[in-house]
């Protein structure tokens, strides 16, 4: 099994926490229906899976993650929004604890890029799907990141990222991929598209940047590339500073290209 890149530390969970429906699923909002069934699979912090429960109410969601204790982040969450329509669950994409045709809707945002077997990962959302029901997936493609100003030490970043991910099992240019797994996985009806998401003015370059060097020396991938020797201190220091430079640069711009799949069983 892959092992998750990121981790859950407070600097990943900045992150995650700012997405939304809107924001990170708007290629799935057009085919959601008020009572539809959702499976959110690898929920991570549960923002998005709480949108989604919003949104198909009266119908019940599903929130999957891979161990309990990550999965209490959702919980907390969907406590938090006093949603009463979600359900948890702790379990593994690549064999879900779930009936065939269980679900109308069957959701990974961010996942397939960290998992061992996408196409595997893929063929099982779609064995819980209902026929007719949709298997939606949405994943960044990190060689498609693109920034101004060209800061060597963020090309540092990217490649150091890459190899930690790969060393991980995970496949981080995962956007570009989806509609090969999708393809590879049986899917014959499969709807491809991309967003992105930009952050170029002051506040979201503050947030990015801040989060970024943060994360890079202090979350699970900090502490893969210094065990696995990808990195020093020293680097992670100073791709850190990069960052805290590029949010403080007024003609700071990042752009994050992602890869969406509407498949339908
Ligand atoms: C990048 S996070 C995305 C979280 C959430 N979907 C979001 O976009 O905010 C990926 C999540 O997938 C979970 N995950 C990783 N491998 C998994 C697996 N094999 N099965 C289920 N979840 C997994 C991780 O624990 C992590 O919370």
């Amino acid at each position: 099994m892959a092992t998750y890149t990121h981790g859950h530390h407070e600097s990943v969970l900045r992150s995650h926490r700012w997405r939304t429906a809107e924001n990170s699923a708007a290629y799935l909002l057009p085919s959601l229906k008020s009572g539809d069934t959702v499976l959110d699979v690898g929920c991570g912090p549960g923002t998005i899976t709480a949108d989604l429960a919003t949104l198909v109410t009266p119908g019940r969601v599903t929130a999957l993650e891979i161990t309990d204790e990550a999965l209490g982040l959702a919980r907390t969450e969907i406590e938090r929004r006093g949603l009463t329509t979600v359900s948890f669950a702790v379990g593994d994409i690549h064999a879900l604890d779930f009936p065939d045709d269980a679900f109308d809707v069957v959701h990974a945002h961010q996942v397939l890029q960290h998992v061992g077997d996408p196409v595997a990962a893929l063929r099982e959302m779609g064995r819980v799907t209902r026929p007719g029901g949709i298997v939606a997936a949405r994943d960044s493609d990190y060689a498609a990141f693109t920034w101004f100003p060209r800061l060597p030490e963020l090309d540092e970043w990217l490649d150091l990222y890459e190899r930690v991910a790969r060393g991980n099992g995970g496949e981080p240019d995962a956007g570009r991929r989806l509609l090969s797994w999708a393809h590879a996985a049986g899917f014959s009806e499969v709807t491809a598209s991309s967003s992105t998401w930009c952050f170029a003015n002051p506040e979201d370059r503050a947030w990015w940047g801040g989060m970024w060097a943060d994360r890079v020396q202090q979350s699970d991938m900090a502490r893969q590339a210094l065990a696995s020797g990808m990195a020093t201190r020293s680097d992670l220091e100073r791709i850190s500073d990069a960052w805290l430079r590029w949010a403080a640069d007024d003609d700071g711009w990042l752009s994050i290209l992602h890869g969406e799949l509407i498949c339908r069983p």
